[in-house]
């Protein structure tokens, strides 16, 4: 890229407006709207990552033999700055997102920024994009590391190159519904992640192929796709972007992480928060059959949030869920929104 690096010293940490941006705060989806700077580092293979730089949001240049455009060797996170109600700004538990980029570094033959890289990285794309976070309880600047094999290569071999990238925007909420419940199809022809995979990492490689799952579910009205194991197509792992939840009298169950699903920040969060206000949650294999006589459904995700799902269809039957009254999973959501904004006491030391 070029344009001069631009340094977060130069920014106001505890600033409270987004001066000079002609954002509809009250209408943000989950669209792209490029925060001012991105956040660029590089190493050659067998080096580590050591000084990034702030640059202005632009596109990159890559080689079209560049490993991660021909054999996809790409990772990416999702993390978020909150505006608290006092107008600080807040990072979630971003240190989790630079852990999980290691595992999933390893797991695609990349180097990783170290844990303290990452989240100074993190800090200072938040900072120097502090405009673009949304007022308190509008939405959020959804913050995205990238970490991909950049150098160029012809057979099938880790890049000689890397790039670890940070990109920002402005978000509300990730569905189309806005906070209205889903409606869910049970996938059973196309799977997201087999055993041996790569689906427990957040790989690039594992959006794309369940695009065609999710288009199909779309056209016929539904919000979004519920996976199925690719073996025994009996056990739930995880939507598209979000893990999976069901409450069965007071019970709360979501799948065990066995390697094919991505374990999410926001589930670990709510496990947490859930057990911490005394529900007993059961980390199992929970199966297909189970949707019949669920009494409450929910998704968490770092870009959903937690989606509560009103209704859910497996092989022509559509099974319904509570959806007001007083739910589970909006007691659940109203503390982990309440410790984002600093309104809730953070006990875990979550916020940075
Ligand atoms: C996130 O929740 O941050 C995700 O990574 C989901 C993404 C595919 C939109």
């Amino acid at each position: 890229t070029s344009g001069a690096a631009v340094s977060s010293k130069e920014y106001e940490p505890f600033a409270h407006q987004n001066e000079n941006l002609s954002v509809d705060w009250d209408n943000l989806g989950f669209n792209l709207m490029p925060a001012d700077y991105m956040y660029m580092m590089k190493c050659t293979e067998g080096e580590s990552f050591t000084q990034g730089h702030l640059d202005r949001y632009g596109s990159i240049e890559l080689s079209p033999a560049a490993c991660v455009l021909n054999y996809g060797q790409g990772l990416f996170e999702g993390t978020k700055a909150f505006r608290g109600e006092n107008g600080r700004l807040f990072l979630f538990r971003p240190e989790q997102n630079a852990v999980r980029m290691q595992i999933g570094a390893d797991r695609m033959c990349m180097p990783a920024p170290s844990t303290e890289q990452f989240v100074d990285a993190v800090k200072e794309i938040a900072l120097a994009n502090h405009r673009w976070i949304p007022p308190t309880r509008k939405g959020s600047l959804y913050i995205r590391p990238l970490l991909i094999g950049s150098g160029p290569i012809l057979g099938v071999a880790p890049a000689p190159e890397y790039t670890f990238l940070i990109y920002a925007s402005p978000v509300g909420n990730y569905f189309k519904e806005g906070m209205a419940p889903l409606s869910l199809y049970v996938e059973d022809e196309y799977h997201r992640a087999s055993p041996g995979g790569a689906g427990c990492v957040k790989a690039i490689t594992n959006y794309s192929p369940v695009l065609k799952a999710q288009a199909r579910a779309k056209s016929i009205g539904f919000s979004d796709v519920l996976y199925l194991d690719s073996s025994s197509k009996t056990i739930i792992e995880e939507a598209s972007s979000s893990n999976f939840f069901i409450v069965k009298d007071n019970v709360i169950s979501t799948p065990a992480p066995n390697g094919t699903f991505l374990e999410g920040i926001t589930r670990k969060s709510i496990i947490e928060i859930a057990r911490d206000l005394g529900y007993q949650v059961d980390e199992r294999s929970v199966r297909v059959d189970e949707l019949d006589h669920a009494d409450e459904v929910f998704c968490t995700g770092t870009a959903a949030g937690v989606a509560a799902v009103g209704s859910i269809t497996f092989r022509g039957k559509r099974f319904d869920y509570k959806v007001d009254g007083r739910l589970v999973s909006q007691r659940l959501y109203s503390t982990l929104v309440g410790i984002q904004r600093g309104v809730v006491q953070d006990k875990w030391k979550w916020l940075v």
